[in-house]
């Protein structure tokens, strides 16, 4: 199963996890950017609690994006006491630049077009995802019990949120909600793909920009100071008949 594979990578990853929060900068970094990701599912939530015509996912989808709204509070709490502490001179704006861009796991819907079923599945598989993430984080954070706590309290409501959206889309598609399941896995990688895609043609060509530069360039510099050592220094005198010459409008 994708997901499973997905958790196995994540477990044989744990070493670099390790050293990516063992720096405290990358930390900090990480914490807030989480707040970001977190605030803005919650906000995402929130709007597909507004839309929803079903009057239980509503009240679901409500309780769900408190949680993530809350979450982003908890890692904001903690990113900015972090960052107090072992920055103590940085400013506002020095904490602005410790946001990364993030990658906002709600960002490839449009919750507004998207059927509850939809949703439901790519929540699960959104929720699962974390929760397997930031157990790992739990883990690999052990020298700094706050935040480790932090990872536990959100561990413990993403595991909810993993099980209800699964529960509930067994109830709006009591049917075919494992092969809804399915598709949503298929274009949840589909779309992963296309991003290390996307990132992979963008270092292939800074690559290849970098190797022009270095190849191509030095030749073209060679010739032109070979020709510039040809040229008399100073004025040149124009030839007369050039200066005499009739077509010439002065
Ligand atoms: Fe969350
Ligand atoms: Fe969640």
């Amino acid at each position: 199963m994708p997901l499973r594979q997905g958790a196995r990578v994540d477990r044989m990853l744990r070493p670099v996890h390790r050293w990516i929060w063992r720096d405290l900068e990358r930390r900090v970094r990480k914490l807030l950017c989480f707040a970001e990701v977190e605030a803005d599912g919650g906000r995402d939530i929130l709007r597909a609690a507004e839309v929803t015509p079903d009057p239980l996912l509503r009240r679901l989808y409500l309780a769900h994006a408190i949680d993530e709204l809350h979450h982003a509070d908890l890692f904001r709490q903690r990113g900015t006491a972090l960052l107090h502490a072992s920055f103590p001179r940085s400013n506002p704006l020095s904490q602005a630049s410790f946001l990364g861009s993030g990658d906002h796991g709600l960002d490839d819907l449009r919750i507004e077009e998207e059927p509850d079923d939809s949703l439901l599945a790519f929540l699960h598989l959104s929720e699962k995802a974390a929760a397997g993430r930031f157990a790992i984080y739990r883990d690999v954070v052990q020298d700094d019990p706050s935040t480790s706590a932090v990872f536990e309290e959100i561990l413990r409501d993403e595991v909810f949120h993993m099980n209800y959206t699964y529960t509930q889309l067994a109830r709006v598609l009591p049917r075919t909600y494992r092969r809804r399941l399915w598709s949503a896995r298929a274009s949840r990688l589909w779309k992963r793909y296309l991003r290390v895609a996307a990132a992979l043609a963008g270092l292939m060509g800074t690559l290849i920009l970098t190797i022009q530069y270095f190849i191509l360039l030095p030749p073209f510099a060679w010739f032109a100071k070979r020709a510039e050592k040809r040229e008399q220094p100073g004025w040149i005198p124009i030839p007369r008949a050039r200066n005499e010459s009739s077509a010439s409008q002065y």
